[in-house]
């Protein structure tokens, strides 16, 4: 049995937490809004952001999952949510006896800054150039050149259940094509996210860092007419660029790594994941 702390514990990190127990792990979820985790999950009220609030922190912990995400899309709140909260855990557990055996960090795919259809993975630039991009990068930085062993995992779009803004806009008849470069979509379920980090941990001397996708980055056009069909809706008109946007494409993300560690996808594309959303 482990002792797993789990802070900024909400989407994935819920499931992630319950996933533990049911493992037979000691698992704390740590948040700002602890009244909200549900039953089976011990809670513990902090805020990342605030040094003070991580001084009672219920350790030792032998693994770390750092899973909290910015509460708003601003640079302020990027630079808060990732580069000051997770320096302030990693400040807060390096004195830690016995040390933390090893914090995962889920960064994201946003790091990359190719748009050309590229494929990417773990060796290839990570230089995006908006600010979401940068931050993420300087936040992996100071997780790896910092006191505790850290493994980094860029995790792509998540998707699940509550989280289905494409087959809803597929549904209300929303959706639109756009002409263009092609766009990726580089997905992963939510089950897949927690499944994959629940796996890691398992990992012997796991590597620093890890693409968390899933096997088919979709040109997100097929998604939305594989989604019609499914619904038995009309499929989304082919539009032109939004209007004042220039036209923009993506990248794809290659998760061999993951899977050569061992990691057997549950919904391995985007068909399995949305089947299940949709039946
Ligand atoms: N969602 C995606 O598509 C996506 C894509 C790529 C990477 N990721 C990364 O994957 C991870 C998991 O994503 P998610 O969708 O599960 O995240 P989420 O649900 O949006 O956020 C996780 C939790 O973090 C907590 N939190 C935020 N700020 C905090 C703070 N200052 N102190 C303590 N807790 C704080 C929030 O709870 P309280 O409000 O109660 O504090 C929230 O429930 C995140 O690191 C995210 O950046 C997500």
């Amino acid at each position: 049995m482990a002792r797993i702390l789990i802070a900024g514990c909400g989407y994935v990190g819920q499931e992630l937490g319950l996933r533990l127990v049911r493992e037979g792990h000691s698992v704390c979820g740590l948040r700002r809004g602890p009244g909200r985790l549900p039953p089976g999950l011990r809670g513990f009220g902090a805020d990342l952001t605030r040094p003070e609030t991580l001084a009672s922190l219920p350790g030792p912990f032998d693994v770390v999952f750092y899973t909290a995400g910015a509460s708003h899309r601003s640079e302020a709140g990027y630079r808060s949510a990732y580069l000051q909260g997770l320096g302030n855990l990693v400040a807060a557990l390096q004195g830690q006896e016995p040390p933390v055996r090893r914090l995962f960090f889920t960064s994201s795919t946003a790091v990359y800054g190719q748009s050309g259809g590229e494929w990417v993975d773990e060796e290839s630039p990570a230089e995006a150039g908006h600010f979401r991009g940068r931050l993420l990068r300087a936040a992996e930085q100071v997780l790896l050149g910092g006191p505790i062993a850290g493994t980094v995992v860029r995790v792509g779009g998540i998707y699940g259940p509550g989280r289905s803004r494409l087959i809803d806009s597929v549904r209300r008849g929303e959706a639109c094509c756009f002409e263009g470069p092609p766009r990726y979509l580089n997905h992963v379920h939510r089950d897949d996210c927690a499944g994959a980090l629940a796996h890691l941990m398992g990992v012997d001397r796991p590597r620093p860092l890890y693409m968390l996708v899933d096997h088919e980055p979709a040109e997100q056009c097929e998604v939305l007419r594989w989604i019609a069909g499914r619904l038995k809706v009309a499929a989304p008109p082919r539009v032109p660029p939004e209007a004042g946007k220039p036209a923009r494409g993506t990248k794809r993300c290659r998760n061999a790594r993951l899977v050569e560690s061992g990691y057997a996808f549950r919904y391995p594309t985007f068909r399995e994941g949305y089947e299940a959303l949709i039946t």
